[in-house]
């Protein structure tokens, strides 16, 4: 890992940012390549993840970790990690001034990782790095893209896992990740761009 990448590392497992640090067992920074060409971003830790102090522990993860094979990739290739880095109490969702309080350390590792695509897993996820427009059923699987960072929604692994339409639109989308990330290898600076819908600046403008 990059010296920057784990001076955050170190920060998010003694951050007292906001009141989860209180309830946490252990802070969940993320992990994976720091070359890595796809981050993935859920909601929040769960109970596997804050005993473990690892993301994507759970069945969720486990599913996650099949979505990622099934396109050819390892848990090693990606990185992995969450909009708030300690465990809502009994996963509560995270609240907004959670969320505001960890976002820079997510904005850093999307900075210093400087991956081709950022996967938003679940509403949260796509909410916080997207603008409050946007939501898991109605934009999944179209990306949205702003200088070199695609961001590309999807279901969160967690509500796909039960539900057998929903587990083959999220096997479905993850054969477009495979598709964009085979066509931002041939990334070419003057193809234009796909236009950016309205209201989405202000999240936004935290990549620029
Ligand atoms: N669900 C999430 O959103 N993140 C995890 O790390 C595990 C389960
Ligand atoms: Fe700090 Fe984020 Fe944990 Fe809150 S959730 S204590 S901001 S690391």
């Amino acid at each position: 890992m990059s010296s920057e990448l784990q001076l955050i590392h170190s920060e998010v497992l003694e951050c007292t940012k906001c009141e989860l640090h209180k309830s946490r067992t252990k802070a969940v920074p993320g992990e994976g390549s720091h070359d890595a060409r796809i981050i993935f971003v859920g909601e929040g830790p769960g109970q596997n993840e804050d005993e473990q102090g690892r993301p994507f522990v759970g069945a969720a993860g486990k599913f996650l970790t099949e979505l990622i094979e099934s396109i050819g990739l390892k848990r090693s290739n990606v990185f992995i990690t969450n909009i708030v880095k300690c465990r809502p109490p009994n996963n509560r969702a995270p609240r907004k001034s959670e969320v505001e309080a960890c976002n820079p350390y997510l904005l850093s590792q999307i900075r210093l990782i400087n991956p081709r695509i950022v996967c938003a897993l679940g509403t949260p996820a796509i909410t916080t790095l997207m603008g409050d427009e946007y939501s898991a059923s109605r934009h999944h699987g179209k990306s949205l893209t702003k200088g070199e960072v695609t961001i590309l929604p999807m279901y969160h692994p967690a509500a796909a896992l039960y539900d057998a339409s929903l587990k083959e639109t999220i096997f479905h989308d993850f054969q477009l990740l495979k598709q964009m990330l085979e066509n931002t290898e041939t990334f070419n600076p003057s193809t234009p761009k796909s236009s950016e819908p309205s209201g989405s600046k202000q999240t936004l403008e935290k990549w620029a």
